[in-house]
């Protein structure tokens, strides 16, 4: 699909992947319409101020963690009968650590911003996405859905359920204009990469994690939506991993715990 002039709808537009993937459509011609928590005027500024101009963008209040705000937003949508070509499920929170060390009330919300979020939105406003011409549903999991490691149960829990709810939309959605892409997402220079170290770092060896700028990695979505793909993998080693850990689960439980201390 090509962005010029699709309306985009992303989620956690305020920084990192959102924002830097709205700059990058944006470039390429999109309407932007960035849904963020909490915004105000300096908000705004702030974001704005990533943009060349301010055409072709607007805001809207959402908090992806209350149920209340995502009855509204989606109403509010049905009312006005928004365009939404693209809708980029973006947001998202991270938790880690051992199981019984992690914070129930973070977990809970977590569960709610990375997965029910997006189901809620998936649910209500699919009559709008369907009623386009052409339509794609971007899902940002991550190489957490498919790599099973330790310190990662509740994340990982929640990013695989995503991958599952977009793959099995692809199969329910066969033969209408919508589409959807799930992004298996390596690590990106982020402030949610900031946090691995902190919340998985003692007791994992991550001394062979890596990262990509979000810049790059916007391009690649782009890219990947102009080109109708399905899914998004990363390349290299986190490749090679994601394989073995999906044919060979042994094999990659064996090795991704040779560095782990409870
Ligand atoms: N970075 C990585 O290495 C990596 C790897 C795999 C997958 N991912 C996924 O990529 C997505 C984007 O993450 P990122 O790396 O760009 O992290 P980030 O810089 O921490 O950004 C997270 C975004 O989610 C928003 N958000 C969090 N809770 C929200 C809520 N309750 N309501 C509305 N927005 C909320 C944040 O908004 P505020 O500014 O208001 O907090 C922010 O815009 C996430 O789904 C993440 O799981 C990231």
């Amino acid at each position: 699909m090509k962005l010029q002039d699709k309306h985009v709808w992303i989620t956690g537009a305020s920084r990192g992947i959102g924002l830097a993937t709205a700059q990058e459509m944006h470039k390429r011609g999109a309407f932007l319409h960035l849904c963020l928590r909490n915004i105000d005027e300096a908000e705004k500024k702030r974001v704005l101020d990533n943009f060349s101009t301010k055409e072709r963008i607007k805001f809207y209040d959402l908090d992806l963690s209350s149920r209340q705000s995502l009855d509204l937003f989606c109403q509010q949508r049905l009312e006005e009968k928004s365009v939404i070509d693209i809708f980029f499920h973006n947001g998202g929170l991270l938790t880690g650590g051992l199981l019984e060390n992690q914070n129930l009330d973070e977990i809970y919300q977590m569960y709610q911003v990375n997965l029910l979020a997006p189901t809620h939105l998936s649910h209500t406003l699919a009559p709008l996405m369907l009623a386009r011409p052409e339509a794609f549903a971007i899902y940002n999991s991550s190489v957490s859905g498919i790599l099973y490691l330790p310190c990662a149960t509740t994340y990982a829990a929640a990013k695989s359920g995503l991958a599952a709810l977009a793959r099995c939309l692809e199969s329910e959605l066969k033969g209408t204009n919508l589409k959807t892409m799930v992004l298996f997402t390596p690590g990106i220079k982020t402030r949610m990469y900031d946090q691995i170290s902190e919340l998985y770092g003692q007791h994992l060896d991550l001394s062979a994690l890596s990262s990509i700028s979000a810049d790059v990695y916007a391009q690649k979505i782009c890219h990947a939506v102009e080109a109708g793909k399905t899914e998004l993998w990363p390349r290299g080693s986190v490749r090679l991993a994601l394989f073995l850990a999906r044919f060979s689960p042994k094999a990659f439980r064996y090795l991704s715990t040779l560095g782990f201390k409870r």
